[in-house]
C-alpha cells in the first residue's frame, strides 16, 4: 500500500539523530520549557522571519491562545474559511466569538478575498485566513482591508510552514502566525505540538503568560491562564526535523512537478493551481475530480491509499449547527468537500511511486494514459 503520508520512512531516515536527541533530554530530565523549546523557539522565529516565537501544546492552541491575546471575545466576529479542519474555527469558539464564514476560491481552496468585505461589522475583530494544503492565501487583499477597518490578522499556517507570499514566509505577514507540530504536518512532533510567531512582543509575553496559567513568575497569576507548553521531548524531536525541512519541502515540490506532469494528459482531473506570487509547500498534493468516491475506492483496491480534506464544511458539521447555516450558504466549498482527492504526498515518495499513482488513477477513471 502506499500510504498518504508515511511516517515510517521518515523515522528511518532520521532514526539515529532522532533517538540520540530523545535520549539526551530524558538524561537531562527537564521535561518542561527546557532549553530545547527555548532553542526552538528561536530557529522557528528565525525560520519564519518573525521576532518571536512562542511554543504551545498544539496548533489549536496556538490559533486559540492567539485570539485570546488580541482580546476576541464575547461579541466579537472572526472571520475564516469554512473549508478548513475544524480546529480553525474552534479557536474562535473558545473565545466566546462567532464565525464569520467567507466562502473559498475553487481554483486555490482558500479564502476568496472578494468576498471578504461585505462580511465585516462593527464587531468584527480579526480575519482569520488558513494557507490550506501548503498555499498562502491572498494575503496583499487581506492586509490591506485589514488595515483599512483596523481588523488583527491571525494566519493558520498549520499546513504551510515554510511557504511564502511575496518573498516573505507566512506567519510573519499577520499579526500573529499559527504553527502545528501534529506528526503528519511537514514539521512534525512525535506527538501534539505548536507554535505562534509574532513581531510584537507585547503579543509574544501574553501568549508566554497564557500558555503557563497566566503566569510569568512562579505561583505568581496575573490571569487565568492554560496548561499549555510544548513539551521538551516534542522539541527536541522538532528541532532534529527541522534541519531537514528545506530538503524536505524541495522534496515535496519535486513530487508535486512531476505528478502535474503526469496528469495534465488526465482529462477529468484538475490539478492543484498555485496563485501569483507565492510559493506552495505541498503538505497535500490535492486534484479534483467528478464521482471522487468510486475513483478512491479504485486507488485502493490497487494499493493506493488517498484522503479526503474535508468531506463536510465546517458550517455543515452537526457541532456548528447553532449558527443555522443551511446546505448552499457556501457552494464553493460544498462542491469542493464533494470533488477533492488528496493523493499520497511525502518527501520520501519515490518517484516510482508517484508514476504508479498516476497510472492507477487513469485506470481508475478509466481514461488510461501512456504513463510509463
Ligand atoms: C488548518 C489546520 N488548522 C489547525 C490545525 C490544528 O492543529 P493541531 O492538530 O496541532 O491542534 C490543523 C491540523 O491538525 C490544521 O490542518
Amino acid at each position: 500500500m502506499i500510504p498518504v503520508v508515511d511516517l515510517k520512512a521518515q523515522y528511518l531516515e532520521i532514526k539515529d539523530e532522532l533517538t540520540a536527541a530523545v535520549n539526551q533530554t530524558l538524561a537531562d530530565g527537564r521535561f518542561i520549557l527546557g532549553p530545547n523549546v527555548a532553542a526552538l523557539e528561536d530557529e522557528i522565529a528565525a525560520f519564519c522571519g518573525a521576532r518571536f516565537a512562542v511554543g504551545v501544546a498544539s496548533g489549536t492552541d496556538a490559533l486559540h491562545l492567539a485570539l485570546r491575546a488580541l482580546g476576541v471575545g464575547p461579541g466579537d466576529e472572526v472571520i475564516t474559511t469554512p473549508f478548513t479542519f475544524i480546529a480553525t474555527v474552534e479557536a474562535i469558539s473558545y473565545c466566546g466569538a462567532v464565525p464569520v464564514f467567507v466562502d473559498i476560491d475553487p481554483a486555490t481552496y482558500n479564502l476568496d478575498v472578494g468576498q471578504i468585505e461585505a462580511k465585516i461589522t462593527p464587531r468584527t475583530r480579526a480575519i482569520l485566513p488558513v494557507h490550506l494544503y501548503g498555499q498562502p492565501a491572498d494575503m496583499a487583499e487581506i492586509m490591506t482591508l485589514a488595515g483599512k477597518y483596523k481588523l488583527a490578522v491571525v494566519e493558520d499556517c498549520a499546513q504551510a510552514i515554510g511557504a511564502e507570499y511575496k518573498d516573505k514566509r507566512v506567519g510573519s505577514i499577520g499579526n500573529i502566525g499559527c504553527l502545528s507540530f501534529f506528526p503528519s504536518k511537514n514539521l512534525g512532533g512525535a506527538g501534539d505540538g505548536g507554535m505562534i510567531v509574532t513581531d510584537d512582543e507585547e503579543t509574544a509575553g501574553r501568549i508566554r503568560r497564557l500558555r503557563a496559567h497566566g503566569s510569568s513568575r512562579k505561583y505568581y497569576h496575573e490571569e487565568i491562564g492554560y496548561n499549555s507548553r510544548l513539551d521538551e521531548l516534542q522539541a527536541a524531536v522538532v528541532r532534529t526535523k527541522l534541519k531537514r525541512l528545506e530538503n524536505w519541502t524541495a522534496a515535496r515540490r519535486s513530487r508535486a512537478g512531476l505528478y502535474d506532469t503526469l496528469l495534465s494528459e488526465l482529462p477529468g482531473v484538475k490539478r492543484p493551481a498555485t496563485g501569483a506570487n507565492r510559493t506552495h509547500v505541498w503538505h497535500q498534493y490535492t486534484i479534483r475530480v467528478k464521482e471522487r468516491d468510486p475513483i478512491r475506492e479504485r486507488l485502493a483496491n490497487r494499493g493506493i491509499d488517498s484522503a479526503v480534506h474535508y468531506p463536510l464544511p465546517i458550517h455543515l458539521q452537526p457541532a456548528y449547527a447553532d449558527l443555522g447555516l443551511v446546505a448552499g450558504a457556501y457552494p464553493q466549498s460544498e462542491l469542493a468537500t464533494t470533488e477533492v482527492l488528496s493523493l499520497p504526498m511525502y518527501p520520501q515518495l519515490s518517484e516510482k511511486q508517484v508514476t504508479y499513482v498516476c497510472r492507477t488513477l487513469a485506470v481508475a477513471i478509466e481514461r488510461p494514459i501512456a504513463v510509463k
